[in-house]
């Protein structure tokens, strides 16, 4: 038997939602082929389209280690034997959740082909293990939205507490990848510890603003409560040309414009696809002036 999964790339923080708020797109994603095969073990087959970055050995390959964890928790490691095929369609540190897609497809493969023994929401916690493994902190805000679908918040983290948010049908999002290397590992050494009780009342003002508008539809609401006081101004230094992009989406009448996860791609979240895609457009041709190859993705949020 074999199963064939695909999971979504993943705008984590929501622009002022750190380690806690994410959503998913339509595309890019990751896909996995998973068979079953007699010999107990996992084992990578293949791998497509990570320009051979990721590692093949099954214990250091963040997908083989992930499922030889769900096997191992449930005591059947030595009983199963899996092959799989990765091919991944999004660039590895993009700030796109390229790792949370692969991790969360290869978990979802193997628990289908065992029969659904563990529900979604146990999923998860396997999930963010891969998280940890891949990038050393095990966030939930790249995993949750690319199994759950959606926006999602993470409530709490001990325990682990994720909570669907309501989509309004006109959000969408206008995603540019500068093709720069910005690993999450280093973008997360580089944001401070402590922050000032001003710019978190700012902040937590701000993700409350944008929870009520998503419930209440409200794209004015949102809008005003997308910013990042905390992070944004640290982080904005690793991404060319972070603030011009800004002044264009905005002028394209996005209704906020941030950093992709950890980055370096940048969303302009738009009220309709043709704003989104007018933004994401006006982006790449400013990117394209200043000499930086990019990508650009438009997706329903
Ligand atoms: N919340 C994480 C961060 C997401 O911003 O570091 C990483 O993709």
């Amino acid at each position: 038997s074999e199963v064939h999964v695909f999971a979504p790339a993943t705008v984590a923080n929501m622009i002022c939602g750190f380690d806690i708020l994410g959503f998913a797109v339509d595309y890019p994603g990751d896909e996995v082929q998973m068979f079953r095969v007699p010999e107990p073990g996992v084992r990578i087959r293949s791998i497509k389209g990570d320009e051979g970055r990721l590692p093949v050995d099954p214990e250091r390959n963040t997908v083989s280690a992930c499922v030889k964890m769900l096997l191992a928790h449930l005591g059947i490691e030595n009983e199963i034997g899996v092959e799989i095929d990765l091919i991944k369609h999004m660039p590895i540190g993009s700030g796109l959740g390229s790792s949370s897609a692969s991790t969360v497809a290869g978990l979802f493969a193997i628990n289908s082909l065992l029969g659904n023994p563990l529900t979604k929401a146990e999923l998860l916690p396997f999930c963010v293990e891969g998280e940890r493994l891949a990038c050393g902190h095990g966030h939930a805000d790249n995993v949750a939205p690319a199994l759950m679908g959606g926006i999602t918040l993470v409530r709490g983290y001990d325990p682990l507490d994720v909570i669907k948010l309501p989509v309004p049908e006109e959000l969408y999002a206008g995603i540019v990848f500068p093709k720069v290397d910005v690993p999450t590992r280093d973008a997360r050494q580089l944001i401070k510890e402590k922050v000032y009780l001003r710019d978190a009342v700012t902040q937590w003002g701000n993700i409350a603003g944008l929870v009520a508008g998503l419930y209440e539809k409200d794209y004015a609401l949102i809008s005003r409560s997308m910013h990042d006081v905390l992070i944004e101004p640290t982080r904005a230094i690793l991404i060319p040309e972070f603030y011009a992009m800004k002044d264009i989406a905005l002028q394209e009448g996005a209704l906020s414009f941030g950093i992709s996860g950890s980055g370096p791609s940048v969303v302009a979240i738009s009220k309709g696809k043709e704003i989104a895609e007018r933004a994401a457009t006006a982006i790449q041709e400013h990117l394209t002036r200043s000499e930086i190859e990019s990508f650009k993705y438009v997706s329903s949020v």
